[in-house]
């Protein structure tokens, strides 16, 4: 397999000095986190609140490593575009918010973004079987959106299977990332099931040496 993407969730960083917090892992070599995932949510789609597009593009001009923004919001076939105009690496909407999600993807890719669709661990994988198609990369949610910290829930690891047979036999060029719960203890599972790319939010921003959590967890999803 193709090296594994390690992707730190702010959402566990801290807020009042963000530049610094991605800085923590922006450092060279192993410890170098491969795409920074920075969490939408608009209390409404998600119980939660945390930050939108001014706040991505402050980020986008104080570091050099590509955003990976996690839209937990309704309506996102109004707002994910404005994400992707301003220079975000990766959008991704979530499969039950979205209106028209081959449109969502279009429009993304227009301007100059990937285009991710999620799904919540409840969410059928089958029903967007098609819209993936137009899709770089599928968030499988692995614990219920909203906040960091949660466990894993291991019966998502039957959908990322499903997925991982889905994006082989099919030729799909899709990038399976998976979101909530991945630590030491479950990145290993998740790897084995067919993930690319792990987000970690408490495992990297809640140990000592972010950058260092980083080399480990790609360490332990590459064994
Ligand atoms: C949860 C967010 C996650 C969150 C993961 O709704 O989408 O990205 O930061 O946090 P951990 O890794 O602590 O479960
Ligand atoms: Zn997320």
């Amino acid at each position: 397999a193709a090296r594994p993407l390690i992707a730190p969730s702010i959402l566990s960083a801290d807020f009042a000095r963000l530049g610094a917090e991605i800085d923590a892992v922006a450092g060279s070599g192993d410890n170098r986190a491969d795409w920074v995932h920075v969490d939408v949510m608009d209390a409404h789609f998600v119980p939660n609140l945390t930050l939108g597009l001014p706040v991505v593009e402050s980020l986008l001009k104080s570091t050099d490593l590509p955003l990976d923004c996690h839209l937990m919001i309704e309506d996102p076939d109004r707002w994910a575009v404005g994400y992707a105009e301003a220079g975000a690496y990766n959008v991704t909407v979530h499969a039950e918010a979205a209106a028209d999600p081959v449109a969502i993807a279009r429009d993304l890719r227009a301007a100059g973004a990937k285009a991710g669709l999620s799904i919540k661990p409840g969410t059928a994988l089958e029903d967007y079987v098609e819209a993936l198609r137009h899709y770089d990369t599928l968030l499988v949610m692995s614990v219920e959106p909203g906040f960091g910290g949660q466990s894993f829930i291991p019966s998502v690891l039957d959908k990322v299977r499903a997925a991982r047979r889905m994006v082989d036999t099919g030729h799909l060029n899709v990038l399976i990332e998976i979101d909530g719960g991945i630590n030491a203890d479950t990145i290993e599972q998740a790897a084995e099931a067919g993930v690319d790319c792990f987000v970690a939010g408490s495992a990297v921003y809640g140990a000592g040496d972010p950058g260092r959590a980083v080399a480990a967890l790609r360490e332990q999803a590459a064994a």
